[in-house]
């Protein structure tokens, strides 16, 4: 009996598997009802009474060898099997790489781009961070004038209680890069400027603290409301389709005079009324109007010579009215079931 212990202590000792079944067969082998243990435990009975409690602690001592080494071996070869890589099968197909997809709001500035580009237009970039007289003083926005409430400004420094043209801001439109092309760019000037920009807005399903507009200008000599009225035209129905109407309204903005409003018909219920225009028929998407001449003469462009009109629209209303989205804030918060669905979009 001794011999078959120290033979079955070395076996444990050296049993090195290579997989699980081996575990198991050793197992089977060694504990199971019909095992080795089992067959020692028979012979147990068999020792003379003076000697059991020797042979007791070994039998003991090797059952508890034996349990261990099944235990580690098992978890070893489990633990492999976890992270080992599967390379034995060559043909199985590669796991799919996710493909994030490009946001709504780009989509649509870039269709918006895209649509003005045909027009001969340039896109023109700026800063976020303006001053004063980018975004105030050079679009006639004079120092005490009340407009400059129309749009909550985001001050970064400002000089003192009073306005003042050194006041450093968060730009309130993309206007400031139209005062800045000027300066840079003789006339004939055609561009395009899209950008994010803040104000100081509580923020609701339809208004949010940032948010992006596409601004244009046209500066060249005879430029007429009608050469306006058609280009924003050939964009609407680019845009919403071949069928889409506009119609101006009366408006007011510093910089331009006359100005507008400018609606399209509802691509929804073609005009005749529903819930998105509330029953009129229209919808807003963006301001314009002829530049103002003290604009033009303000940054360095003679208004004998030169007349232009300029137009400015918020991408998420237009995304909004595109893809019938009613919460603005969905743009921002990036959820990917909200974005996916864009993916095949345009
Ligand atoms: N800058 C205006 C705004 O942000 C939009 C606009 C641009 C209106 C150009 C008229 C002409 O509201």
């Amino acid at each position: 009996m001794n011999n078959k212990i120290a033979a079955l202590t070395q076996a444990v000792e050296e049993f090195a598997p290579k997989s699980l079944a081996e575990v198991e067969d050793f197992r089977i082998k060694m504990v199971g009802k019909k095992g080795e243990m089992t067959a020692l435990m028979e012979k147990f009975k068999t020792v003379a009474p003076e000697q059991k409690r020797e042979f007791g602690q070994k039998l003991n001592a090797l059952k508890n060898a034996i349990l261990a080494k099944i235990n580690e071996q098992k978890e070893l070869l489990e633990n492999q099997v976890a992270s080992a890589p599967q390379i034995d099968d060559m043909s199985r197909p590669g796991s799919a790489e996710q493909l994030g997809s490009r946001h709504p709001i780009s989509l649509v500035k870039q269709e918006i781009i895209d649509i003005f580009s045909r027009l001969g237009y340039t896109v023109a970039d700026g800063p976020e961070i303006e001053d004063d007289n980018h975004v105030f003083s050079r679009l006639n926005f004079p120092m005490e004038h009340p407009a400059r409430d129309m749009q909550d400004t985001f001050f970064v420094e400002k000089a003192g209680s009073e306005p003042s043209a050194d006041d450093v801001l968060l730009r309130t439109h993309t206007s400031s890069i139209q005062v800045r092309t000027m300066q840079q760019q003789e006339p004939p000037i055609r561009v395009i400027c899209p950008g994010r920009v803040f104000r100081n807005e509580a923020i609701s399903y339809r208004a949010h603290c940032i948010f992006h507009q596409v601004e244009g200008l046209y500066i060249d000599k005879n430029v007429s409301f009608a050469d306006m009225k058609q280009s924003l035209l050939y964009f609407s129905k680019e845009l919403f389709g071949e069928k889409t109407q506009i119609r101006m309204r009366p408006s007011y903005f510093p910089f331009t005079e006359p100005s507008a409003e400018l609606d399209v018909s509802c691509n929804l219920c073609g005009g005749k009324g529903c819930p998105v225009c509330k029953g009129t028929g229209w919808l807003e998407i963006m301001g314009c109007g002829m530049v103002d001449p003290n604009v033009l003469e303000a940054n360095g462009i003679d208004s004998k010579e030169y007349s232009g009109f300029a137009f400015g629209m918020g991408v998420e209303r237009i995304a909004m009215l595109k893809f019938g989205v009613k919460d603005l804030r969905l743009y921002f918060e990036n959820d990917v079931r909200f974005l996916h669905q864009f993916d095949s979009v345009l």
